[in-house]
């Protein structure tokens, strides 16, 4: 299991007083590549209108665009609440970007109650995504929201 905590603090510490967004973006990305097991893809989609955009990642290059409603990103965008998909092969829409892909987690950032971005992670393992990663990484994404918009 990962150790959300220490992630946490060692996100703090990398974009503390960092007042370049897409700097803390990619370092944020960075940070969950290097730390978490079995991912093959770690990073943001930004949101501009009625569609999401490819931000700071690791892994493979993907998809660039993805409209709200579509894929899993464009579904939690859509429903402002994380989704989990114990298995990308069962999710009607599932967008493959990297076909090694089999499960993915997506986690909205909101600013005054508007979704700005998401958090994308992709696992090439099924279930590789608990309901303790999805808590976790919650947290995560509310300490990066406040270095974004302090
Ligand atoms: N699988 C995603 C697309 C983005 S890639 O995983 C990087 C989706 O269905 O929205």
């Amino acid at each position: 299991m990962s150790d959300y905590s220490t992630l946490c603090r060692d996100l703090v510490a990398l974009v503390d007083g960092v007042p370049h967004p897409i700097a803390n973006l990619a370092n944020a990305a960075a940070l969950l590549w290097q730390e978490l097991e079995d991912l093959n893809w770690a990073g943001f989609y930004l949101s501009e209108g009625d569609r999401l955009v490819l931000g700071p990642f690791q892994g493979k290059p993907a998809c660039i665009e993805i409209p709200y409603g579509k894929g899993v990103c464009g579904t939690a965008a859509e429903k402002q609440e994380a989704v989990v998909v114990e298995d990308v092969h069962e999710f009607p829409g599932h967008i493959a970007c990297d076909e090694a892909s089999r499960s993915e987690i997506v986690i909205p950032m909101t600013r005054n109650g508007v979704v700005f971005a998401v958090l994308d992670l992709d696992s090439p393992n099924v279930g590789r995504f608990t309901q303790a990663d999805r808590a976790g990484l919650e947290v995560f994404v509310r300490v990066l929201e406040k270095a974004l918009f302090p």
